[in-house]
């Protein structure tokens, strides 16, 4: 009778420690792109991009002739675990986000000649990483990612409603590295 009653609390010992685990292992699974893409595959901005992310690099926009320097800057950011992971394996890891925010700039004469510096937000552009094909039916997902993009005023709702029409053409010259201009990040260089 004693040893039946110490092999029970073994068992339930032993199955106490497998339950837990189960449940801690499902605890700690990571949702996909938290906070920034919802069940139905809608993208919204991450919030504190600017200072929870890194920033990938920049893009100096050149007007015309009759603007005297630059109007704009892009810039591209993206957290630091995507950096890591593409460092590593030398493509971005699913759930990925990048973001490109599109600056106003203002050009002036300083001391180390024409410069433009960033004045006011005009937009964003959003790709989140998604290797699985999450969302077939959703005009908004596919060849690899989620793109959408935001005006200034309204980063919860995407103005955009069909990446093939407008964003896949524009990136097609990218398509060797997985249509990211990644050449011009020089993090993601090793
Ligand atoms: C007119 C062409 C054009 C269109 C349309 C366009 N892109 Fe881009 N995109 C580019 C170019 C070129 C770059 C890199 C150079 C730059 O930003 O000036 C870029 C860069 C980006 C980046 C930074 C990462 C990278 O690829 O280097 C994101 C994010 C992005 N675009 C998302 C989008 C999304 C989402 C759409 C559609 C809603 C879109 N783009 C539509 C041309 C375009």
């Amino acid at each position: 009778m004693k040893t039946f009653v110490l092999k029970l609390a073994t068992v339930l010992a032993f199955g106490s420690v497998l339950v837990g685990g189960m449940a801690y292992g499902q605890m700690t699974a990571k949702p996909y792109a938290e906070g920034v893409v919802s069940d139905s595959g809608a993208i919204q901005l991450p919030e504190n991009f600017r200072t929870d992310y890194v920033m990938l690099g920049a893009w100096s926009v050149a007007g015309d002739a009759d603007t005297g320097g630059g109007v704009g800057l892009h810039v591209v950011y993206a957290p630091r675990s995507a950096v890591d992971g593409y460092r590593k394996t030398g493509s971005f890891p699913d759930g990925t986000v990048l973001v490109k925010e599109l600056f106003n700039g203002k050009t002036e004469s300083l001391t180390t000649g024409e410069a433009t510096s960033a004045t006011t937000t005009a937009g964003y552009f959003v790709m989140v990483k998604d290797t699985k094909g999450r969302f077939p039916d959703n005009a908004l997902w596919g060849d690899g990612w989620g793109w959408s993009f935001f005006n200034a005023d309204n980063t919860k709702q995407t103005v955009t409603t069909d990446f093939r029409a407008e964003c896949l053409a524009c990136h097609e010259p990218a398509r060797s590295s997985d249509l990211v201009y990644s050449y011009a990040y020089p993090v993601l260089q090793k």
